[in-house]
C-alpha cells in the first residue's frame, strides 16, 4: 500500500478538521453555559440585594424611631411635618434611600413625605398588593418599598421607606460582563489545549496506523522504533486479523455484475490490478504501415480476429503491444526504440515492433506456426508439416519476442497477455526472466484431442512452454478439456480437475474458458450510411440489380474457413431452387493470407476455380451467382457489406470462435438479416438463434440458405435481437476483463500466501 505523495498535507488537514470538529461544539456549549450562568447569577444577586435592602430598611426604621417620635411631639401639624422632613432629609442623605414618608393611623395620603417620594405609594399599601415589602418600577428604574409599623406613644404609625435599586442593574451588567469574559477566555484556553493534544496524539496514531497498514506493525508490532504507538499495541492483533480478512476477501469485480465497457476495463486495471503495467504480445500487429505505389504511407488494419478483438482492449488499457513489424514502411515510422504510437488518428497506446529476418519469418511464421501448429489444431483434414529447421526458428523467434517483452517491461511484475499459437514457448521464457510477472496466454484457435496433438514431434516442449503461464485461456470448455487431457497424456504434472489447474514444478497454471468477442458498439458503425443506403451502394458497386438478395462471406483465404463448402451450398440451392437463379448472389470477401505457403496457394486457386465454375453454370447476362473479391477490405467497408446483405454465411470447418459472425450481428442495428453458422465454430455455442449447419453437409447448407431467404422479417428480428443482446453483453471488454479479474484474484491470493509465509502468520 502506498502513501499519498502529499501525505503531510493530508495529515495536517485531518488533524485540523478534527480540531475544528471539536472546537465548534465546544464554543457552542460554552456559550450556552455562559448564557444560563448569567441568568442564574442575576437571579441570585437580585434576591441577595433585596434581602440586603430589606435589612437596611429595618435598621433605618429602627434608627428613625426615636427622632420621628420626637418630631411627632411637636405642637402643631405644621411643626410636626417640618421636623419630620428634617429627620427624613437627613436619612435620605444615604444615596440609596430614595424617599421616606409617614402615615398615621387612618391616613390615606402620607402625613409627611420627602420631595422625591413616589406619588403612587400611598398609606394603604395597595400598590404592593398588601405585602409589607416589594419591588416596583418608578421612572423606568426599580425601587424597593418597605412599610414599617411603629408604635409611637402607643399610637400606630407607618414609616414608608423607598430604596433606589438601579445600582442593582448596574451591578448585574458588570456581573454579566465578567461571566462572559470568563467563559470566553475559558473556551479559548480549552480549545488551544485540545488542538495541541489532538495534533500530538493524531500524529502518533496516524503514524502507528500507517505502520500497521504497511504491514510493519503486523510483522513487528512491538519494535522499539515507535512506529506503532503504545496505545495501538492492544489493537494490533485485531487489526492484523482484520487486514488478513480484508486482503483475502476484498471484493474483486464480480464480472457478472459489471456492464462491460472500456471504462469498466480501465476501472479494473486501476482498482483490482492497482494500475499495473499491461503488455500484449502477438505476431500480427494492429497497424501495418505500407508505402503504396504513389509513395504515401498508409496504416492498414489487418484481417485478423485476434487483432479486431484486442485492439479496442488495448485502447482502453493504454499499454504496449509487442508485435512483428511486417509492413514495408514499418521501419520508417518507428522511433529509435522501434516504437510507434497508435491508432494513427488518436494515439492511445504503443506498438513495439520486433524485426524478423526472412529466414526467421519463413521458419517461425510460415513454417512451424502455419504449416505445423495451424493445421495441427484445426480439424480441417490438412496434414501438418513439421520441419526441425522451422522448429529452431520458432524457438529463436519466441526467445527474441520474450526478450523484447522483458525490455519493454517497466516493472518486475507486469501483466503480460500472450496471444496465440505463435508463442507457445514464450510464457516460460518470460517467466524465467520476470518471475513476478502475471502471464495470461490466450490460444485463439482450437485445441485438438491428445491423439491429434500427439503427432507433434515437440509436443512436450510446447506444453512445457505454455505451462509457464499463470492463466491459459481457450474459447470453449471443450478446448480446455482437450488441453487438460493432452497434458495428462504427455506430461508429469498434477491436475486438479475441480479447479481446472495444472501444477508442474511448483508452478500453477489455471486453464480457463474465455469466449472472445468484439467491441460493442463497434467503432466501424460510426459514419456508416443507413442500411438502405448500404444496400444500394454495395449493389451499385457490384453491378447487381436492386432487387437481388445478397449473401456475404468475409474471411481470410484460408482452408479452415469452409469457403469451398459455402460455394457448393450456393450451387446446390440454385440447382434445387431454381427460382433463386438471377435473384440471389453470394459475395465472398477473401483477404489473401499466408500466400507463400503451398497449401494456401492451392486453396486460393481452388476458390477462384470453384467460383468461376459455378458462375459459368448458373450465371447469365448481368447475373453472377458468386462475386469473389480477393483483396483486403478495411473494416469500415466490410461493415457496409454486412449491412447490405440479407444473409451472412460462416461455414468454417473448424474455428476457435469466429468473430465475423459477431460482427455481422453488430452491424445490423436494423435487426434484420440472417446468420448461417457452422456448428464447428466456437460462436455456434453462443449464438443458437443463428441457423446452425454442418458445412460438410451441402444439402443442409443449401436448405439453410433457402430458409434464410424466405424468413419473415419478424422472425429475422426476433433472432437478430436476441443475438445482439448477447453480443452486446458478452463483448470483448468482458473477455479481457474476466481474464484481468482472474489475474487480480491470483495476485491477491499469492500476496496473501506470501504474507502468511513471511511473517503475517502467527497470531
Ligand atoms: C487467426 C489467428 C491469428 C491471426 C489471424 C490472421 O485468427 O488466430 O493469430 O493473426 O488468424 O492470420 P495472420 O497469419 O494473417 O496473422
Amino acid at each position: 500500500m502506498t502513501l499519498p505523495k502529499n501525505r503531510h498535507l493530508g495529515y495536517g488537514k485531518s488533524a485540523m478538521s478534527l480540531s475544528l470538529r471539536f472546537i465548534l461544539p465546544l464554543f457552542v456549549a460554552l456559550s450556552l453555559i455562559s448564557w444560563a450562568s448569567i441568568g442564574v447569577v442575576e437571579k441570585l444577586t437580585e434576591s441577595w440585594f433585596i434581602r440586603d435592602v430589606e435589612a437596611r430598611a429595618q435598621s433605618i426604621g429602627n434608627t428613625l424611631e426615636l427622632p420621628v417620635g420626637l418630631a411627632l411631639h411637636s405642637d402643631t401639624d405644621k411643626e410636626k411635618r417640618e421636623r419630620l422632613l428634617e429627620v427624613f432629609h437627613k436619612a435620605t442623605q444615604d444615596e440609596r434611600l430614595f424617599g421616606v414618608a409617614l402615615c398615621r393611623e387612618g391616613d390615606h395620603a402620607p402625613f409627611a413625605r420627602t420631595a422625591e417620594f413616589p406619588p403612587m405609594v400611598d398609606c394603604s399599601g395597595e400598590v404592593l398588593g398588601g405585602k409589607a415589602t416589594g419591588v416596583l418600577q418608578y421612572r423606568r428604574a426599580p425601587i424597593h418599598t418597605s412599610y414599617l409599623k411603629l408604635m409611637l406613644d402607643a399610637k400606630p404609625v407607618t414609616l414608608i421607606l423607598v430604596h433606589d435599586l438601579s445600582f442593582m442593574s448596574r451591578r448585574s451588567e458588570e456581573t454579566r460582563k465578567y461571566i462572559f469574559w470568563f467563559f470566553a477566555i475559558l473556551a479559548v484556553v480549552v480549545s488551544f489545549i485540545t488542538v495541541v493534544i489532538a495534533q500530538l496524539s493524531w500524529r502518533g496514531w496516524v503514524q502507528g496506523l500507517r505502520a500497521v497498514v504497511r504491514g510493519e506493525g503486523l510483522l513487528r508490532p512491538f519494535r522499539s522504533s515507535g512506529a506503532v504507538t503504545p496505545e495501538l499495541r492492544p489493537l494490533v492483533k485485531d487489526l492484523r486479523a482484520m487486514m488478513r480478512e480484508m486482503e483475502a476477501e476484498r471484493p474483486i469485480h464480480d464480472d457478472a455484475n459489471v456492464t462491460w465497457s472500456p471504462a469498466a476495463l480501465k476501472e479494473i486495471l486501476q482498482q483490482d490490478l492497482r494500475g499495473e503495467e499491461i503488455l500484449i504480445v502477438s505476431n500480427r500487429e494492429p497497424y501495418i504501415h505500407n508505402r503504396g505505389k504513389d509513395g504515401t504511407i498508409t496504416a492498414k488494419f489487418p484481417a485478423s480476429g485476434l487483432v479486431s478483438a484486442l485492439e479496442p482492449v488495448m485502447r482502453a488499457c493504454s499499454g504496449t503491444w509487442v508485435a512483428h513489424g511486417s509492413g514495408n514502411a514499418d521501419r520508417e515510422v518507428v522511433d529509435k526504440n522501434d516504437r510507434v504510437q497508435v491508432p494513427p488518428d488518436k494515439p492511445s497506446y504503443q506498438i513495439r515492433r520486433v524485426w524478423l529476418t526472412e529466414e526467421e519469418e519463413q521458419g517461425y511464421y510460415y513454417g512451424f506456426s502455419n504449416e505445423g501448429l495451424w493445421p495441427l489444431c484445426h480439424v480441417a483434414h490438412t496434414r501438418p508439416v513439421f520441419r526441425s529447421s522451422d522448429w529452431e526458428m520458432y524457438v529463436k523467434v519466441n526467445r527474441k519476442f520474450a526478450d523484447a517483452v522483458v525490455q519493454e517491461a517497466r516493472t518486475d511484475n507486469p501483466v503480460i497477455l500472450v496471444q496465440d499459437y505463435h508463442f507457445a514457448l514464450l510464457p516460460r521464457m518470460v517467466k524465467e526472466q520476470l518471475p513476478n510477472a502475471c502471464v495470461i496466454t490466450f490460444w485463439h484457435i482450437p485445441w485438438p484431442n491428445p491423439e491429434a496433438f500427439g503427432i507433434c514431434p515437440w509436443r512436450e516442449e510446447i506444453l512445457h512452454g505454455m505451462l509457464g503461464s499463470n492463466i491459459l485461456g481457450f474459447h470453449t470448455r471443450f478446448h480446455c478439456n482437450n488441453f487438460l487431457e493432452t497434458v495428462d497424456r504427455f506430461m508429469e504434472t498434477r491436475i486438479d480437475r475441480e479447479t481446472s489447474t495444472i501444477t508442474s514444478g511448483g508452478n500453477a497454471t489455471a486453464v480457463r474458458q474465455y469466449p472472445i468477442s468484439i467491441e460493442w458498439p463497434s467503432r466501424w458503425l460510426e459514419g456508416q450510411p443507413s442500411v438502405a443506403e448500404c444496400h444500394r451502394l454495395v449493389r451499385e458497386k457490384l453491378g447487381v440489380k436492386a432487387d437481388i438478395k445478397l449473401g456475404i462471406g468475409v474471411d481470410r483465404l484460408d482452408y479452415t474457413k469452409g469457403i469451398l463448402e459455402r460455394f457448393r451450398a450456393v450451387e446446390r440451392l440454385l440447382e434445387l431452387e431454381s427460382q433463386w437463379r438471377g435473384k440471389f448472389s453470394f459475395v465472398q470477401i477473401a483477404s489473401p493470407s499466408r500466400s507463400t505457403i503451398d497449401h494456401y496457394k492451392a486453396f486460393d486457386a481452388a476458390v477462384r476455380d470453384e467460383a468461376e465454375r459455378i458462375n459459368k453454370l448458373y450465371g447469365s447476362e448481368g447475373y453472377k451467382p458468386i462475386h469473389l473479391l480477393v483483396e483486403h477490405h478495411g473494416p469500415k467497408d466490410v461493415f457496409t457489406h454486412y449491412r447490405a446483405s440479407d444473409i451472412c454465411f460462416v461455414s468454417s470447418l473448424h474455428d476457435g470462435m469466429n468473430l465475423v459472425a459477431k460482427e455481422y450481428v453488430a452491424a445490423r442495428e436494423d435487426e434484420q438479416g440472417v446468420l448461417i453458422l457452422s456448428q464447428f465454430t466456437g460462436a455456434a455455442r453462443e449464438l443458437p438463434e443463428a441457423l446452425i449447419v454442418n458445412p460438410y453437409d451441402t444439402d443442409q447448407c443449401a436448405a439453410a440458405l433457402q430458409m434464410a431467404l424466405e424468413m419473415s422479417n419478424r422472425e429475422q428480428r426476433d433472432r437478430m435481437r436476441s443475438m445482439r443482446n448477447f453480443v452486446k453483453e458478452f463483448n470483448v471488454y468482458r473477455w479481457a476483463g474476466r481474464m484481468l479479474v482472474d489475474a487480480a484474484r491470483m495476485r491477491q491470493k499469492s500476496r496473501f500466501r506470501e504474507k502468511r509465509f513471511f511473517g503475517g502468520g502467527g497470531q
